[in-house]
């Protein structure tokens, strides 16, 4: 396994549309084991190809206080939305130390192909309906930050670009 590059905001690659997933093969499980590793490396609860520059429709999650409970979404769907919505403080890791508040639904079910290949339905609701809704905006190419005000996401552009520069000056 190995420990990939998290792009981070404001990178423009970060807003490419990830194509389906033609078959899961050796190259996409080899993927999804890479993006668990660097998902676990770098403390987040969930992890969507776009962000390691690959795009494809495979998301990586771990909701789990215990990190040992590892979920793989490859080519989800939302099949079912509540009309209830809840708010909830999120985070990414392509945009470190920056949490705000966003709206979604409550619950969704979503369906799948695990790593195996083998097709799922996943009912979820709290943490897990929030992580996988943030997930599925990655792979159309939206981060969490373009539901917030122009002013506040103006605000997070800067800082992580001052970020990455003061990084390169090291
Ligand atoms: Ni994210």
């Amino acid at each position: 396994m190995a420990k990939l590059n998290i792009l981070r905001y404001p990178d423009p690659r970060l807003h490419t549309v990830a194509k389906p997933v033609a078959a899961v093969d050796e190259r996409i499980r080899r993927l999804v084991d890479d993006m668990l590793e660097t998902m676990y490396a770098a403390e987040g609860v969930g992890l969507a190809a776009t962000q390691v520059d690959v795009h494809e429709r495979v998301i990586v999650m771990d909701t789990s206080g215990e990190r040992h409970s590892p979920l793989v979404l490859i080519n989800p769907e939302i099949i079912a939305r509540s009309t209830e919505l809840a708010v909830a403080e999120e985070g990414c890791l392509s945009v470190p130390q920056i949490y705000d508040k966003v709206e979604r639904h409550a619950r969704v079910t979503v369906r799948a192909l695990g790593r195996d290949g083998a097709p799922f339905d996943l009912e979820a609701e709290g943490l897990v309906a929030v992580c996988v809704q943030h997930e599925m905006d990655h792979l159309v190419g939206k981060v969490f930050v373009e539901y917030l005000s122009t002013l506040k996401r103006e605000r997070i552009r800067t800082k992580m670009l001052k970020k990455t520069r003061e990084e390169l000056r090291r």
